[in-house]
């Protein structure tokens, strides 16, 4: 099996997954959690090299009080947790998005994960945390305004040197996208990076996204005839 460079997953359903059980919201993102830990296993185990996850947007602050809080300490916890994933993954851990929304505690784990992970070079893990496209584009626009005025940024703009002020600057664009639990939209993921990916929409929620799931998705990719507006150049059709 082929497998694409870089998968990114919308992960969605942990709430929807939680309510058919007969159980709280928080306890749908405790399983989704969990399962992100063995779908990056599995990706590394697959031969994967890149992996962005959106786990928390701009607009998730919208939820009450109490998911948020319980999605602090499941962020907690698996931030600390990072390290040990990372060394059994050899994985290098960037967050995307703008933490300073977060806890100073929180901030200082992501700046640990990040720091003690940037040895590793075999699976690199994008979690997006407090990300939004627009943000993301805003706060890049903002940062090009500033050094156009103080001269570090001169000449024409071109397409790199906005990839270049992109949280994902140096991280090449998704090949797949997977969004699960029914969707079909973006909510705003990687509007920019999305250009040429192929999307795979299932049904399944997060927390029932095992490996045969997985392997289902890819094998749905390696199907597509992708062309980036181009020809195929053996048949020219
Ligand atoms: C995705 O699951 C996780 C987060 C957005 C944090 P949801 O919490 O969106 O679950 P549903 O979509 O309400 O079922
Ligand atoms: C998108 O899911 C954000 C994450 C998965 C983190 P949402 O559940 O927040 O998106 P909408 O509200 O259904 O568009
Ligand atoms: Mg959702």
């Amino acid at each position: 099996m082929n497998v694409p460079n870089h998968v990114a997953i919308i992960l969605d359903g942990n709430g929807r997954w939680a309510k058919s059980k007969g159980m709280p919201r928080s306890y749908g993102h405790v399983k989704g959690c969990a399962n992100l830990e063995t779908i990056c296993d599995e990706m590394k185990q697959m031969g994967i090299k890149y992996l962005t996850v959106y786990a928390f947007s701009t607009e998730n602050w919208k939820r009450s009080r109490e998911e948020i809080d319980g999605l602090m300490r499941l962020f907690r916890n698996y931030l600390k947790k990072c390290i040990k994933i990372s060394d059994r993954n050899k994985m290098r851990i960037r967050v995307i998005g703008d933490p300073s929304a977060f806890d100073a505690d929180i901030q200082e784990s992501i700046r640990r994960a990040e720091e003690h992970s940037s040895q590793y070079d075999e699976l690199h893990f994008q979690l997006a945390l407090n990300y939004g496209s627009r943000d993301e584009i805003r706060r890049a626009v903002s940062r090009m305004m500033e050094d156009g005025k103080s001269g570090v940024l001169s000449g024409e703009v071109t397409e790199e040197t906005i990839d270049s002020y992109l949280d994902t600057a140096g991280i090449p664009d998704p090949d797949l996208l997977i969004r699960t639990s029914g969707e079909q939209r973006l909510s705003n993921f990687l509007l920019w990076q999305l250009a040429y990916t192929e999307f795979y929409f299932t049904d399944v929620p997060w927390p029932d996204f095992k490996h045969e799931e997985l392997v289902k998705a890819i094998e749905k990719y390696n199907d597509r005839d992708r062309r980036f507006g181009g020809v195929k150049e053996d048949t020219n059709v």
